[in-house]
């Protein structure tokens, strides 16, 4: 199995370019398939995650052609198939966005059921609310979703939770219903907003992505178009906290830096220096670095993707620091792997961290237990002294592209390598 391997101790110094945002590709994706003309979507993070959907919208009958490692043109007029295989659900959970991109076209979609996932239950059922307010059929059937409907009629929902993922769905399904569709309550990330102004730019009449409630005008069918994806806000914001915590200078080069902005703010409190600029955000960490106190929360709240990077950020800050995770119910997973590291971190009731910051991490084995802890592994592992191997990286290669060349690029001493012969080689060369 593939790993990381690394000997901490170089702060990270110089630019790197952030790639496009993976949770707004993945909605980008599905909605692309809502319209029989082709689609052009350009600045496509390469990784596993959207590599997977790729084949998925390939399954089902559309054409996929990859022009290059972050473009792809899509034509759907060939899909012959509303059912998605077991198989894709298994492998990304963001599946469950065919079902609304199916039930707009198609008026019928047979979806597996996502499961569970290392961060908590992620259940859908303000997905399946949002279908059946379009006067859709909805049944959960050999753990699958069948939805079906003759006609979607725009609806008033309200979601009862904020979620990235049962706003985006339904906003595609109502953008082929007839009438209006308001939904209340819904999420302001900005891959919402990414996915209303695809869908907008296809034809639809998407209004107030980004405020608390998106008005949807029905049209009777999408057009083709060309886009390009908006930069993963949570890429940026990884190695923002990895120039903290290596006491680094980093920029991050082609990011919105609105979207960055409560992730800034957490590293001034803590004492570094954050610049910004158009389209950077520059990261100077201190020797001092001092505690604070984090709480997840939705856009424009701190990311929960954001809150591994940041807890393994504040171990080695001086002081006390809390982090609460308001939006999953089991994100702390990776806090005993940090102990092994010599991370001084106690969750109490299962939500919320106490962090004592310590001066300093040794290397160990640890293990990624979900996307963005395995992210966070690796910046501890960076400013750790000594060697950390990673295992389980194909959580971290879901959502970050070339993670490990891009933090070599930064002066990290780091290598993907597939058996115990190649870490000793990385140790000979790296001494
Ligand atoms: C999206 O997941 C992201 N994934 C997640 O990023 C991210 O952590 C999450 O939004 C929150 O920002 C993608 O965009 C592919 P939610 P999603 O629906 O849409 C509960 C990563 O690291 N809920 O906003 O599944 C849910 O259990 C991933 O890139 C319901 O109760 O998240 C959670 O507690 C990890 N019923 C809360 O809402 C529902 O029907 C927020 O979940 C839906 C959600």
């Amino acid at each position: 199995m593939e790993q990381f391997i690394m000997k901490g101790g170089n702060p990270l110094v110089g630019d790197v370019a952030i790639s496009g945002a993976k949770n707004a590709a993945l909605g980008i994706l599905a909605a692309s398939i809502m319209t029989d003309e082709d689609v052009l979507i350009e600045n496509l993070p390469d990784v596993n995650d959207i590599n997977v959907m790729l084949e998925a919208i390939q399954a089902i009958g559309a054409a996929v052609n990859r022009i290059d490692r972050h473009t792809v043109r899509i034509n759907a007029e060939g899909i012959s198939d509303v059912t998605i295989e077991d198989e894709y659900m298994r492998r990304i959970r963001a599946s469950y966005y065919f079902i609304g991109a199916l039930l707009g076209k198609y008026k019928s979609a047979r979806v597996p059921l996502p499961g569970g996932c290392n961060i908590g239950s992620r259940p859908i059922d303000l997905h399946l609310k949002g279908f059946r307010a379009l006067g859709a059929r909805v049944d959960i059937e050999r753990g699958a979703v069948s939805a079906h409907a003759i006609d979607l009629v725009g609806s008033h929902v309200y979601l009862d939770k904020v979620s990235v993922g049962a706003t985006i769905n339904i906003m595609m399904a109502a953008a082929l219903a007839e009438g209006q569709t308001i939904i209340e309550n819904v999420a302001k990330e900005p891959h919402v907003v990414d996915v209303a102004n695809f869908l907008n730019s296809m034809g639809a009449d998407i209004r107030g992505a980004g405020t608390d409630v998106i008005r949807i005008r029905g049209v009777r069918r999408l057009h083709g178009t060309e886009y390009a994806v908006i930069p993963d806000q949570i890429e940026a914001g990884t190695f923002m906290c990895a120039a903290a915590a290596t006491r680094g200078d980093v920029t991050v080069r082609n990011v919105i830096p609105k979207h960055l902005e409560s992730i800034s703010a957490k590293l001034k409190e803590i004492g570094c220096e954050v610049v910004e600029s158009d389209d950077a955000v520059r990261v100077i960490g201190k020797s001092r670095q001092t505690r604070t106190n984090v709480n997840t929360q939705v856009y424009p709240g701190f990311p929960t993707d954001m809150q591994p990077q940041i807890t393994v950020t504040l171990a080695l800050a001086e002081g006390t620091s809390i982090v609460t995770e308001s939006i999953f119910e089991n994100r702390f997973k990776y806090v005993d792997e940090l102990s092994r590291m010599g991370g001084v971190v106690k969750v109490v009731e299962g939500n919320v961290a106490i962090i004592t910051g310590v001066d300093k991490l040794s290397g160990a084995q640890v293990a990624a237990p979900d996307l963005r802890a395995g992210a966070a592994l690796v910046i501890a592992g960076l400013a750790a002294e000594g060697y950390t191997v990673v295992d389980d990286i194909e959580y971290i290669q879901r959502g970050y592209e070339r993670f490990e060349e891009k933090l070599a690029c930064l002066g990290a001493m780091i290598e993907k390598v597939d058996s115990e012969k190649e870490a000793r080689k990385f140790q000979l060369k790296v001494g």
